[in-house]
């Protein structure tokens, strides 16, 4: 029988709602109803275990700074520590990755779902081992859009069970999140696993009609309690974007696309501007809807259009 050969772009072939568009599309359908009596200058502190950072949007994992020349993903990193906030980086960046963790860049890498647990036991063990402040693993690039087991040359990934998440997850003191939740369902799962957190993300169009994970939220919440850290993704492109995943329930956001783009035009002082920036618009925000620091972001200052 013949056999469905996948065209390798994969999703973008795909005859079906963009994700990427459901997600802008229902961002841009909450609005701020702001508030100004009894407001005062709020605190956009962040904790991170018993480290301080200025911001809780944070650098996502993303391809492209390695085109601004071979220390190009040094320097977006330092970039974005200069900014004060945490850096994510992807799998792939295997030989900056020592350098970055020798300056002391807080930063987290996301492991790829390797099926040899092994070997992503041995990689976890070197983070830990290098002063990475986390790790993570992005569950959703197991398997393609097409149902098959995914692989890049980093080598052939597979599904984990909520066994092998605990084991990983005990195998380091480090804080552990799953990248690329997209239901309640792995939201629990991931909570009965252990982790410390997880991060709603629609990894970029990856799979078509992917439930805008803003839309998500609240019911995840809902559903983890509060010990569980969640922070996401997928179009958060300035400081009131990110205002929106706080009220929702979010306790940090990562931006991937917006923030590189930036970096690849105006280079790594483009790039700290950028998540100050961020971070000044989501001060406004929350000074102006009563929210005095992120513990106390008044989540009834949202209006669904
Ligand atoms: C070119 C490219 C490379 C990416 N590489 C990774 C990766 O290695 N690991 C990962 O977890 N996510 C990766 N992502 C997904 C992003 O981290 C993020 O989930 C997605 O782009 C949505 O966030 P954004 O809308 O802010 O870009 C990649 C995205 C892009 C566009």
């Amino acid at each position: 029988m013949t056999q469905f050969k996948p065209n390798k772009l994969g999703p973008v072939v795909i005859k079906a709602a963009s994700s990427n568009t459901l997600s802008d599309t229902y961002r841009d359908s909450i609005a701020i109803s702001y508030q100004f009596i009894g407001s005062s200058v709020p605190e956009t502190r962040f904790q991170w275990e018993d480290r301080v950072f200025s911001t809780p949007i944070m650098a996502g994992p993303i391809g492209g700074p390695e085109r601004k020349g071979e220390d190009g993903t040094l320097n977006y990193a330092r970039a974005v520590r200069d900014a004060g906030a945490v850096f994510w980086t992807g799998y792939h960046e295997k030989d900056i990755w020592p350098r970055i963790l020798s300056e002391g860049i807080p930063a987290v890498r996301v492991i790829k779902p390797l099926a040899d647990l092994n070997r992503l036991l041995e990689e976890v063990r070197f983070d830990t081992e290098h002063g990475a402040i986390g790790y993570a693993t992005d569950i959703n690039h197991a398997l393609t859009v097409y149902g098959e087991l995914d692989s890049q040359e980093e080598g052939d990934f597979a599904p984990k069970t909520v066994e092998d998440l605990r084991r990983i997850n005990d195998a380091s003191p480090l804080p552990f999140f799953i990248k690329g939740i997209l239901s309640v369902h792995d939201a629990l799962l991931a909570k009965e696993a252990g982790v410390a957190g997880i991060v709603l993300s629609g990894h970029n169009n990856r799979f078509p009609c992917t439930v805008p994970p803003l839309r998500l939220l609240p019911e995840v919440r809902k559903a983890v309690g509060s010990e569980l850290r969640i922070f996401i993704d997928g179009g958060l492109n300035n400081g009131y974007d990110a205002f929106k995943a706080l009220a929702l329930g979010a306790d940090g956001v990562l931006t991937a696309r917006g923030l590189v783009a930036t970096y690849l035009k105006d280079g790594a002082e483009g790039a700290t501007n950028k998540l100050l920036e961020m971070t000044a618009e989501l001060k406004g925000a929350m000074a102006n809807t009563g929210s005095t620091d992120l513990q106390h972001i008044n989540s009834g200052a949202l209006v669904f259009l």
